[in-house]
């Protein structure tokens, strides 16, 4: 099998949402152990720019907003421009939401859905074409996560996001298998890996409020026991160097959620109630 050392080694990678969380620890391993050359893109100008200094000038950021086309298509004609093509595209900002689906605002719903599944669009409806034009093998990932095969109360409109990523790289791994293209297309299923998603993420204004924000609470106490970001991304391009289509930095918790969801579509059963598969500190004594 071969090592990410040889597949990606001094390539050029675009990592979105690269200035925190997952995404940072993608750029320090791609830049720092693997000497690609990435492009660190995130809406947060103060955080593309924290992780460039952080790792001097293989590190090239760019403040680009994933929810909008048009800035997206003008990054990548910029990079191929200046850089040359793409080795490894990583579709990676994400948004997360709490909250009863009907109290959530209209305006955080439509945060989720550009950010979360329009974002990951517009990253392949830019890049595609010059990867395949390129004619040389490369890879694009998107991130899912263990809520794309599951469900989870008060996050319904992050877990719907990332069911929809992973149907749209499921549909574009079928796509680039039919044109005969070089390119290794994965979806990435991530358990808890430690990030800001959780504060960051959006909550309610009205209905149950208290709801919402003990859900939060929940997310961030559990996360104590989140995989590190360096550790995360250490798997991720490991696994994708290999070409896997499924790439999850926890493999046992990941799993068991996908056979419980293939027994649930295939015995035509409702949804169990919901249990935390990741237990808080104190349900876990
Ligand atoms: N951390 C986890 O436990 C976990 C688990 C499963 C999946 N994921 C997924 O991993 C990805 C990264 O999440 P994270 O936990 O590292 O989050 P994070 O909040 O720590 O980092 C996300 C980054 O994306 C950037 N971003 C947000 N909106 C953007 C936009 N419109 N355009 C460009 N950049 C934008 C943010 O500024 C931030 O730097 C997300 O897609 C998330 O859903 C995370």
């Amino acid at each position: 099998m071969p090592t990410a050392q040889e597949v990606f080694g001094g390539g050029l990678a675009v990592v979105t949402g690269a200035g925190a969380g997952i995404g940072a620890g993608l750029t320090r391993h791609l830049a720092g152990d693997l000497a690609m050359t990435v492009i660190a893109v995130d809406v947060d100008a103060q955080a593309a720019h924290r992780i460039a200094d952080e790792l001097g000038e293989r590190v090239v950021p760019r403040v680009v907003d994933v929810r909008d086309p048009d800035a997206v298509d003008r990054l990548a004609c910029q990079v191929e421009e200046e850089f040359g093509p793409v080795r490894l595209l990583i579709n990676n900002a994400g948004v997360e939401q709490f909250g009863y689906l009907w109290d959530v605002p209209p305006l955080n719903w439509q945060r989720v859905v550009d950010v979360n599944i329009s974002g990951v669009f517009h990253g392949i409806r830019a890049f595609l074409p010059g990867m395949i034009a390129a004619g040389r093998r490369s890879h694009v990932l998107s991130l899912a996560s263990i809520g794309a095969v599951t469900s989870v109360p008060l996050q319904a409109p992050y877990i719907m996001s990332k069911h929809a990523v992973l149907a749209m790289t499921e549909c574009l791994y079928q796509e680039i298998a039919e044109i005969g293209a070089d390119i290794a297309v994965s979806a990435v299923l991530p358990g808890l890996v430690e990030s800001n998603i959780f504060s960051a993420a959006g909550g309610v204004e009205s209905g149950d409020v208290a709801a919402a924000e003990a859900q939060r609470k929940r997310m961030l106490a559990v996360r104590e026991q989140a995989m590190s970001a360096d550790e995360a991304a250490e798997n991720i391009v490991a696994q994708a160097a290999r070409g896997e289509f499924y790439i999850v930095t926890h493999p046992e918790v990941v799993h068991a959620a996908m056979s419980a969801r293939a027994d649930q579509l295939a015995n035509h059963r409702a949804p169990a109630p919901h249990r935390s598969r990741f237990a808080a500190p104190e349900q876990s004594r």
